[in-house]
C-alpha cells in the first residue's frame, strides 16, 4: 500500500518534473509566473516590462473600433505600423491569421506567435534581469529589435522579449586604436535603425555599411548575419567591420568581444547569425570617410518587348555583372511579369559619368533592341543624399513588409559554368509561379584593400558570390489564408528547388533571407562553420537559453502544435529516470 502511494507521487512528480523541465511554460500552466512575480520583474527593470497585446485587438469583438482598425488595415504593410511594439508579428506566414485587421470583427484575436511579455531594455542589467527571469521561471525567452526576421526568429509564443529599441545611441570615435585598426568608428546601440545610422555617421562626415532597408537595425540580425548593403562591394560586408561588441550572456554576464577578448564569441557574431549566442548591447564598427556616390536605375515595362529578348538582356547583365561588382558597384534588379528594373545602382565614389561608361553596355543593348526606358544617373555628394534619394525618403524607404522570401548564393563561377540553367530558372519561376527573382549583385570578396577587421564566421561561400538570388512571394493578406499557404509551398516546395537545380549544390544560401521551412539550413546557412559555431554557442549558452528558428544550436529544441517551445534533446528526463 504505502509502496503503491510511493509510486504513484513518484510517477506524478516525475511527470511534473519531466514536463516543467522539458518544456517552456505558458500562460495557463500552472508553472506560469504569477502577476506578482512580473510586477517584480517589471520593479527590477524599472518599470520597462510590457504585456503585450496584438496591434489588431482593435478590429474584433468588444474592442472592436471602425476607425483605428481601418487605419490598421490600411498601414499593415508599413514596417512603421511595427515598430513601436515588441511583439507585432512581422513576416506574414507567422501572422497566422490569429488577430488580424483583414478578418471580420467576429473572427478570432488570439495571441498566436504573439511574445506575452517585453522588456524595453534600457540598459545591460535590463538585459541580464531578463536573462535571469526567463530562466528561473522556464519562460521561452526571445531577443527582439525590429522584428523584421523573415523566419520568425525574433517572435514567439509565450515568450518574454528583450527589445532593443531603445537602445539606439551612436557614439562616433575620431580615431580608434587597436593592434588592428586605427581611424574612425561609431559604437552603435543594438536598436539603432539603418536611417538612424545613416544619419549619425552623416553628421560626422562619414559612412558606413548599411542595408538597403532603411527600417532594418544595423547590430542585430543584420550585422550579426553577414549584412551587405550599398556599399559592400567597396568595404565588404557589415560584420567584416565589427571592432568589438558589448555582449551580455546567457550567465547574464556583461562582456567585450573581440579579435582580442573573447574571441570565439567575436567570431561567431560576426556572421553566424543573430539571436544565439548572446545579446549584443553595442557594436563598435568601422566608418569610412564619406564622399562622392553615384547612382543609377533603370527601368523598362515588357509591355511591347518580347519575353525572349527580356532574357536575352537578363543574360547581358549576368555576364556584365562580375566586372560592374568588380568597379565597386553594387545593384539590384529584378524581372517581374510587369517589368524589367534595376534599382538601385550605387556606385561609391564615382561620378555619374564614371557610373554611365560601366552601364554603357547594357544601355546600349537596350538602344539596338529599340526599348523605351527609363533611366537615371546621378552624382551626389555623400552617402546620406543617395540614400535618401535611392531608398528613402526615409524612414519608410521603398520596401513593404508584405513579404515571404527564399535565398540562394550564385557563385562566380557558375555564371559561365551554369548560364543556361540559371536563364531557364529564372525565366520558369517568374512566367509559372507567383514568385519573381531579386538579384543582389555584389563582390565581398576578401582582397589586400578590402579585409575584415579579422576572421569572422561568415558563410565561406559568400566570398566566391557573386550574386544573392532571393525569390520573393507578396503576400496578398486579403485572398484565403489557404491560397496564401499554397503559394507559400510553392515558394519552398517548387521555386527554390528549380534555383537549387539551376546552381551547384554547395553555393549556400543567405540566413537572413531564407526560406520558411528550410531543412538544410545548418549546411546551406553555416557550411563548414557549423561545427565551431556550435561549439562557441555550447561554450557561452551550454543551456541553450537562447533559442531562434535556424540559429546555431536551434536543433536542441522543437515547437510543438501549440507552439509551446520544447527540448528536442532527452537527456534531461534521462537524468530524472537515473535519479
Ligand atoms: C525589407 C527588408 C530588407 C532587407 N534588406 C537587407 C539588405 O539590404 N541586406 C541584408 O543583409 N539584409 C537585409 N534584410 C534582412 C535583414 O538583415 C534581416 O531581416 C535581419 O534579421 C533583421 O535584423 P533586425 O535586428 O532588424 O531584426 P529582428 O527580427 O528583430 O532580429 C533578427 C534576428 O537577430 C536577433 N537579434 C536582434 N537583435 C539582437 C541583439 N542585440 N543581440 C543578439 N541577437 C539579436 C533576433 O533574435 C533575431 O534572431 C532585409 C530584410 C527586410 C525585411
Ligand atoms: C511596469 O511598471 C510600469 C511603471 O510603473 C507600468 O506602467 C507598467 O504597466 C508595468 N508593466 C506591467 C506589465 O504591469
Ligand atoms: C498610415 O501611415 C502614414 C505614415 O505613418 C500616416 O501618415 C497615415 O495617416 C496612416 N494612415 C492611416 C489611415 O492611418
Ligand atoms: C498556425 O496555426 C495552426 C493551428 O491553428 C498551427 O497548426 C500552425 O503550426 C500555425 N502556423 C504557424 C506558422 O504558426
Ligand atoms: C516550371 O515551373 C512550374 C511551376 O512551378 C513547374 O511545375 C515546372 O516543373 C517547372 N519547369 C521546370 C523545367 O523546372
Ligand atoms: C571580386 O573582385 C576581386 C578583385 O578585386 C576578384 O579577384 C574576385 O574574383 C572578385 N570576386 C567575385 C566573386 O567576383
Amino acid at each position: 500500500m504505502e509502496l503503491n502511494v510511493f509510486v504513484l507521487l513518484l510517477a506524478v512528480s516525475y511527470y511534473v518534473v519531466a514536463r516543467v523541465v522539458d518544456c517552456r511554460t505558458l500562460p495557463g500552466d500552472v508553472g506560469w509566473p504569477s502577476r506578482e512575480d512580473w510586477m517584480n520583474l517589471n520593479a527590477s527593470v524599472h518599470g520597462r516590462l510590457f504585456s503585450i497585446v496584438p496591434l489588431a485587438t482593435v478590429c474584433h469583438g468588444a474592442n472592436f473600433d471602425p476607425e483605428q482598425c481601418k487605419a490598421l488595415r490600411e498601414n499593415w504593410s508599413s514596417y512603421l505600423t511595427h515598430a513601436e511594439t515588441a511583439g507585432s508579428v512581422i513576416p506574414p506566414y507567422y501572422q497566422n491569421q490569429t488577430c488580424n485587421p483583414f478578418t471580420t470583427r467576429s473572427s478570432r484575436c488570439e495571441m498566436g506567435n504573439h511574445v506575452s511579455y517585453a522588456i524595453r531594455a534600457g540598459s545591460a542589467k535590463d538585459i541580464a534581469s531578463g536573462i535571469k527571469f526567463a530562466r528561473d521561471r522556464n519562460v521561452r525567452l526571445v531577443i527582439r529589435n525590429t522584428g523584421h526576421d523573415f523566419l520568425g526568429k525574433s517572435i514567439g509564443r509565450g515568450g518574454l522579449a528583450i527589445w532593443t529599441r531603445d537602445l539606439n545611441k551612436a557614439e562616433f570615435i575620431p580615431s580608434y586604436r587597436s593592434a588592428l585598426y586605427e581611424g574612425p568608428a561609431m559604437k552603435l546601440g543594438a536598436g539603432i535603425r539603418a536611417f538612424e545610422a545613416v544619419e549619425a555617421a552623416h553628421s560626422n562626415k562619414v559612412r558606413l555599411i548599411t542595408g538597403y532597408c532603411s527600417t532594418v537595425g544595423i547590430v542585430g540580425g543584420f550585422l550579426q548575419g553577414g549584412g551587405s548593403g550599398p556599399l559592400s562591394s567597396v568595404y565588404g560586408l557589415a560584420a567584416d567591420q565589427v571592432l568589438e561588441y558589448e555582449v551580455v550572456t546567457a550567465s547574464g554576464e556583461v562582456v567585450t568581444a573581440s579579435p582580442f577578448e573573447h574571441k570565439e564569441l567575436y567570431w561567431a557574431l560576426s556572421g553566424g547569425g543573430g539571436g544565439t549566442f548572446g545579446i549584443v548591447v553595442s557594436a563598435t564598427v568601422r566608418v569610412f570617410e564619406d564622399g562622392r556616390m553615384g547612382g543609377a536605375k533603370l527601368r523598362f515595362s515588357r509591355n511591347n518587348v518580347e519575353s525572349d529578348t527580356v532574357y536575352d538582356l537578363l543574360g547581358s547583365l549576368l555576364d556584365l555583372s562580375p566586372m560592374l561588382a568588380e568597379a565597386g558597384l553594387q545593384f539590384a534588379f529584378q524581372i517581374t511579369p510587369a517589368a524589367f528594373e534595376i534599382t538601385p545602382i550605387s556606385a561609391p565614389g564615382l561620378s555619374s559619368d564614371a557610373l554611365s561608361k560601366l552601364l554603357e553596355p547594357f544601355v546600349s543593348r537596350l538602344d539596338q533592341e529599340g526599348i523605351d526606358y527609363s533611366y537615371q544617373v546621378s552624382t551626389l555628394p555623400d552617402y546620406k543624399s543617395f540614400y535618401e534619394i535611392y531608398l528613402g525618403p526615409t524612414p519608410e524607404g521603398p520596401y513593404r513588409a508584405n513579404v515571404q522570401v527564399g535565398s540562394r548564393f550564385v557563385p562566380r563561377t557558375s555564371l559561365e559554368t551554369h548560364r543556361t540553367k540559371i536563364i531557364e530558372a529564372t525565366r520558369n519561376i517568374t512566367e509559372n509561379t507567383p514568385v519573381y527573382i531579386v538579384f543582389h549583385v555584389a563582390n565581398v570578396t576578401q582582397t589586400s584593400v578590402k579585409k575584415p577587421v579579422s576572421d569572422n564566421a561568415v558563410l565561406p561561400q559568400w566570398r566566391q558570390t557573386i550574386i544573392h538570388a532571393m525569390a520573393v512571394l507578396a503576400w496578398d493578406f486579403e485572398i484565403a489564408q489557404t491560397e496564401m499557404l499554397s503559394k507559400q509551398a510553392e515558394l519552398t516546395e517548387s521555386v527554390i528547388p528549380q534555383l537549387r537545380a539551376a546552381l551547384p549544390p554547395d553555393s549556400g544560401t543567405y540566413l537572413n533571407e531564407a526560406e520558411v521551412g528550410i531543412s538544410t539550413w545548418k549546411e546551406d546557412f553555416f557550411g563548414d562553420n557549423y561545427e565551431k559555431l556550435r561549439q562557441v554557442k555550447y561554450k557561452y549558452d551550454p543551456e541553450d537559453l537562447f533559442y531562434a528558428s535556424t540559429a546555431v544550436g536551434s536543433d536542441a529544441w522543437w515547437v510543438a502544435s501549440d507552439g509551446r517551445l520544447c527540448r528536442a534533446n532527452p537527456s534531461n528526463v534521462l537524468r530524472f529516470r537515473e535519479l
